[in-house]
Parts: C-alpha cells; structure tokens; sequence
C-alpha cells in the first residue's frame, strides 16, 4: 500500500516468521524489522528511487503508464493510478499532466513530496532470493510475492514492493549491486517491499478478470 506506516507499532518478529512460510526452498525469503537494517534499506531505497525518477527514459516508463484523475483511472483501471484527496485537484488545476511530471514541473514536485515521506515511514521489509534468476524462478517468485502480499494482509500488515534498486539499466548499476550484495543471499533479489501497518484503503482499480481472459 502506497502510504506512510505507523512507525509507532513495529512489526513483530512473529510476523516475519510467519510469512518466511509462504516461500518455499530453494527460494529464499529476508525480513527485518531490527533498526540498523531497516535504515539501511531504506536509504538504498530512496537513493535508488531518486536515480530511476531522475533518469528520464526510466521515468517516463511510469509516467505513461500513469492514470492521472479519477476519471482516467475509471476510463483504464490498470497501470500505475494516481487519484483520491489531493490528487484529484492538482490534476483538476493542471499541475499533474505528463510533461508536468519532469524534475522542475509542479507534477514532480508533487510526486515527490508524496514519496519521500512514505518511504520513510516504513517499519520493516520483506523481500525474496532465488539460487539464480531464471524466467521460471521469476515467474515462482511472483506466486510467492502474492501469497505475501496475502498473508500480510491476513495479519493487518501493508505491503508496497519498492523495486528501483532491483533494476537492470546502467544509472541503476550501483545500487542494484548494493542490494543483490545485501539481500541477495547468495542468489538473485526478486522482489524487495515495504511493510508496516497502513491505513486501510480501498481497492486498486482493476479491469474485471473475466475481461482479461480470452475464451479457448
Ligand atoms: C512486480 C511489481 C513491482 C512493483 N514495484 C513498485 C514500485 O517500485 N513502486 C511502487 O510504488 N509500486 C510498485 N508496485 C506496486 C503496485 O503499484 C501495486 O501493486 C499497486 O498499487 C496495486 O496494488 P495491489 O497489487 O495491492 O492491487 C509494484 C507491483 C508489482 C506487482
């Protein structure tokens, strides 16, 4: 979930042991909520967010896939939604378009005032490893990834994957490094999120599923 987490209520290491279930050997499952090594996530996370937000081909990728105002989400529930309380209006006022969302346009500044702070406020991570870094062990570690997201919200807990500093493109070398040589145990990071206890929001708009499968 895409807010800031109570960083009164730390995570409980029961938590964490019980979604190190859902991962199965050889993949490999990491959490922590000890302090030293949540801090030191979410730098590499916030390093790594600024470095895709500020390489502009990267960016863009999102900014394209952005559904800006509620009347765009509702027109195509997929891709990245940006809408709800203060959002609507900047939209509305035309400070959310795609050209604004470039460093030094209103959008961006938006963005980023809305991310700095979520992203700090997170209690702990969770993230996944496979031995090496097959289609068929990234495709196992998105099954894996759900049955988290799953049991997280079974426990009341919020997950938010946080992917920059896993991502292949030269700008993201360094801290793609950084993270496979800290979570990566030994083998490939598959997924890194953030997880606290959230407010509770609604729903991602999304299309129906019957209207994503093609009849055989
Ligand atoms: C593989 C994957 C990677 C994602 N990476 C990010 C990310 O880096 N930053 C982010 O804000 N959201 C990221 N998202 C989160 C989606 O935006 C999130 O899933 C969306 O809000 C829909 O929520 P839901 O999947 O709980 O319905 C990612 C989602 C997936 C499936």
């Amino acid at each position: 979930m895409k807010r800031p987490y109570d960083m009164a209520r730390p995570v409980p290491p029961e938590a964490l042991a019980d979604l190190a279930t859902q991962v199965a050997a050889p993949r490999r499952f990491g959490g922590t909520s000890a302090p030293d090594q949540v801090a030191a996530i979410r730098a590499l996370a916030w390093r790594a967010w600024r470095t895709e937000a500020t390489t502009e081909a990267a960016h863009l990728e999102s900014v394209d896939l952005m559904r800006m105002g509620r009347d765009a989400v509702a027109a195509q529930p997929d891709g990245i939604s940006i809408y709800g309380p203060g959002l609507d209006e900047a939209v509305a006022a035309g400070q959310i378009t795609r050209e604004a969302m470039l460093p030094g346009r209103p959008g961006y500044d938006i963005m980023v005032a809305r991310y700095a702070p979520m992203l700090e406020a997170t209690p702990a991570y969770v993230w996944t490893s496979t031995p090496g870094n097959s289609r068929a062990e990234a495709l196992a570690s998105g099954r894996d990834w759900l049955r988290l997201n799953l049991a997280a919200t079974g426990l009341g807990l919020s997950l938010h994957p946080v992917s920059q500093a896993l991502q292949e493109f030269p700008a993201m070398a360094e801290h793609y490094a950084e993270a496979q040589a800290m979570l990566g145990q030994g083998g490939t990071v598959q997924m890194l999120g953030r997880l606290g206890y959230g407010p509770a929001v609604p729903p991602t708009p999304r299309w129906p599923a019957a209207t994503r499968i093609r009849p055989a």
